[in-house]
């Protein structure tokens, strides 16, 4: 049978960011758990203008080739795991700006959180995307990666060392991956 594909977004684009990091472990950890076939979507490389669209996304009528583009590479997807950083106490543009770009594209597919920051590591800004995901019609799952200060966890070539309880959280939130995009499949294969 073939696999539910699993694609691994990085949400920031700055020069100098953590993200890549941070995605490079976690596609390591999801193509070890086997459930899926997984791919890794750099949001910097796809390189979205802030919106610029006419019409709303959910009548899929795109007059752009770079939201033509977008909307077949997510498409692909049947579950999604969201890189991001918290900034100023919430979710970075780039992320919420390649969201809105789509609308039938996201639907019924579950959507599954690694974020990093500070003290608060993340969770604020995925507290704040579960609300706008959930216009969507996504399903985020409940078990999360959430990594405070995440400096600490880099090596001297910007590896990710993970700690025990973010290998822990990755496997419950990669199994919860897997059962939700199972258990939502029928709804994928007639939406309305
Ligand atoms: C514009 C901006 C705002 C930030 N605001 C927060 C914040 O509110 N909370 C937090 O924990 N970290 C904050 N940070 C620190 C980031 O979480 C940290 O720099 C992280 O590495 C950013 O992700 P990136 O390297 O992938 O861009 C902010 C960083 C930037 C650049």
């Amino acid at each position: 049978m073939t696999k539910p594909t699993l694609q691994i977004v990085i949400g920031s684009t700055r020069p100098g960011r953590v993200g890549p990091s941070v995605a490079a472990w976690i596609y390591d950890r999801a193509v070890k758990h086997g459930g899926f076939e997984v791919e890794l979507i750099d949001l910097a490389e796809v390189n979205l203008p802030i919106f610029d669209e006419p019409k709303h996304p959910r009548f899929a009528e795109y007059t752009h080739q770079h939201t033509r583009d977008w909307s077949a590479t997510i498409s692909r997807g049947d579950a999604y795991i969201f890189v991001i950083p918290e900034y100023n106490y919430g979710f970075n543009a780039a992320i919420k700006n390649a969201i809105d770009y789509l609308n039938v594209e996201w639907r019924y597919k579950p959507l599954g959180f690694v974020t990093y920051g500070g003290v608060a590591a993340g969770t604020r800004a995925m507290q704040m995307l579960k609300q706008v995901v959930s216009a969507l019609k996504m399903v985020p799952v409940t078990d999360a990666v959430n990594i405070p200060f995440v400096q600490q966890f880099l090596d001297a070539d910007r590896v990710l060392q993970p700690n025990e309880i973010m290998e822990t959280a990755a496997t419950a939130m990669l199994d919860e991956l897997e059962r939700w995009t199972s258990a939502t499949g029928p709804l994928r294969a007639s939406p309305e």
